[in-house]
């Protein structure tokens, strides 16, 4: 199966039409596919962005709200916001907004349905934004970083996950496979929906190196922008604040 990538004209409703399918195996596919990974390096983003205890975060492109709780643990009397333009996947995330199964105090979390390019809050409205795997699912990822620089606050921070190749020839040849061969195929096997899982590599190959998505950021307006590897280099952490 090749040549799944949409269209740029295309390109956001097959996004959303596409996590709309797999939205009831999301959660289970991605920890099955990172072999767990996944949540560390969403911890690594809260940590990265560091929330005061009553702040407000927004978490852009959030999907079934994996940061969520994250966000809302690292600050108890505080807001932690997810927006998404796929209903569906915010649905299969509700219970996530519900503190019950969770001993700590929490702070609050919503869903709001929005689009990344035109993020439906007002200008300098939070501290902190992060965003997780979804930036590379964006028609125009510098319009993005734009929207979320102008509704953060000034002082405000941002972070981003996004995948990555390792540096070392033989580990980007073993990633390389695992994303061509393994990963449409077990996310075919979990999800029902193979073609998400070869866009999911298609996307990965297409998406810029992490020094270009850090001038991309920089052209949106953030500053003192870097980033780090982690998962032996699958994964980028970009960070930047809003001065
Ligand atoms: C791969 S999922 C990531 C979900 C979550 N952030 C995570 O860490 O698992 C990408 C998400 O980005 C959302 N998305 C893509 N483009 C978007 C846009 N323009 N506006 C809002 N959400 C968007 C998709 O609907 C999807 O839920």
């Amino acid at each position: 199966m090749a040549g799944v990538l949409p269209t740029l004209e295309e390109k956001a409703s097959y996004v959303e039409r596409m996590f709309t399918q797999i939205a009831a195996t999301y959660d289970a596919t991605n920890r099955v596919m990172t072999f767990g990974l996944d949540q560390g390096w969403r911890q690594q983003i809260v940590e990265t962005v560091a929330p005061f205890v009553d702040g407000r975060a927004l978490d852009v492109g959030t999907g079934t709200g994996d940061f969520l709780p994250m966000l809302a643990a690292w600050m108890p009397e505080g807001i932690a916001v997810g927006v998404d333009f796929c209903l569906p996947m915010m649905q299969e995330g509700l219970g996530k907004l519900d503190g019950a199964s969770n001993p700590a105090p929490l702070g609050e979390r919503s869903f709001v349905g929005g689009d990344a390019l035109h993020l439906p809050f007002p200008d300098n409205s939070f501290d902190a934004i992060t965003t997780g795997f979804a930036i590379r699912n964006v028609t125009d990822i510098v319009a993005a970083f734009r929207e979320m620089w102008r509704v953060a606050r000034p002082g405000g921070v941002v972070a981003c996950l996004e995948v990555a190749q390792p540096c070392s020839p033989l580990l980007r040849l073993g990633h390389q496979w695992y994303f061509k061969v393994i990963v449409p195929r077990l996310g075919g096997l979990l999800s029902g929906n193979q073609r998400a899982y070869v866009y999911l590599y298609e996307s990965a190959r297409n998406f810029p190196p992490p020094n270009a998505l850090a001038r991309m950021m920089r052209e949106a307006g953030w500053q003192h922008v870097q980033y780090r590897l982690s998962g032996l280099g699958a994964v980028a952490i970009h960070q930047g604040v809003k001065l």
